[in-house]
């Protein structure tokens, strides 16, 4: 109710149009829906409304070269299992993850998410609307990492982390701390808001430490912070 109210307050076109065109398709008012279906859809390739609009009957954030970012890493590197922490309603980094997990054809998303009703919302589209990339995932009702446990491969060595939870810079060095004994040379590890109080404390530890190298690093305005490591031995 809340959204809807504010989506008909809003100007039809706001002057942050430009700049959405970086972001995503749910952030656009539905005036600049119009406007972006007639005038811009129709200039760009598959591959720029694949990362700008994910599906479209779920909500979800990251920038689109965020989305390809994640898409890519996963497609490069072939992880058995990424651990995600928060999903929100799926949308967003969930879908490009799993759906590039479906492209391979093997590995799990295993995406944790501690509100119930994006965490049902999700979970229940998928079934439903996407059940071949629904098969790469298992969506899980926590808060903890340890959640994560029952997930943990017999050889005890986790292949890729994204880190996306609450905005809570001690939190996300916990989350990262429950991952620290199962990282191997190859592991990857990424961040969103890496210009953010979500990733301020994770931040010096990662950089610090010369075993994580970075592969990647996204920064305004094509996205609010995006970092991707890989482990060297
Ligand atoms: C920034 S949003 C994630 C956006 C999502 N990755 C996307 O691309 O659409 C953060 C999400 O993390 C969830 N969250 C916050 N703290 C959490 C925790 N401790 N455990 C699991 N989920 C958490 C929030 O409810 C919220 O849905």
């Amino acid at each position: 109710m809340k959204t809807f109210l504010r989506l008909l307050l809003q100007p039809p076109i706001t002057r942050q149009f430009r700049h959405k065109l970086h972001h995503n398709f749910h952030t656009l008012t539905p005036g600049e829906m119009v406007l972006y279906w007639l005038f811009i859809r129709p200039f760009w390739n598959k591959q720029q409304r694949f990362f700008f609009e994910g599906t479209l009957g779920l909500w979800g954030q990251m920038y689109r070269a965020e989305r390809q970012a994640l898409y890519e890493t996963i497609i490069r590197e072939r992880p058995r299992q990424c651990f995600e922490i928060g999903t929100f309603t799926g949308g967003g980094s969930t879908f490009f993850l799993s759906k590039a997990f479906t492209e391979i054809g093997t590995g799990t998303l295993v995406t944790m998410e501690n509100n119930e009703h994006y965490f049902t919302k999700g979970k229940n589209y998928y079934e439903q609307k996407l059940p071949e990339q629904a098969a790469h995932i298992k969506f899980v009702f926590a808060s903890t990492p340890s959640a994560f446990d029952q997930f943990i491969l017999a050889d005890k060595k986790v292949d890729a982390v994204f880190f996306d939870g609450a905005e809570d810079g001690a939190e996300t060095l916990l989350q990262y701390r429950y991952f620290e004994p199962y990282f191997k040379a190859g592991s990857i590890i990424m961040f969103h808001d890496w210009n953010t109080e979500k990733t301020a404390a994770i931040k010096p530890v990662v950089l610090g430490d010369a075993h994580w190298e970075q592969m990647v690093l996204l920064t305004p305005p094509h996205s609010v912070g995006f970092a991707v490591f890989k482990r060297r031995p």
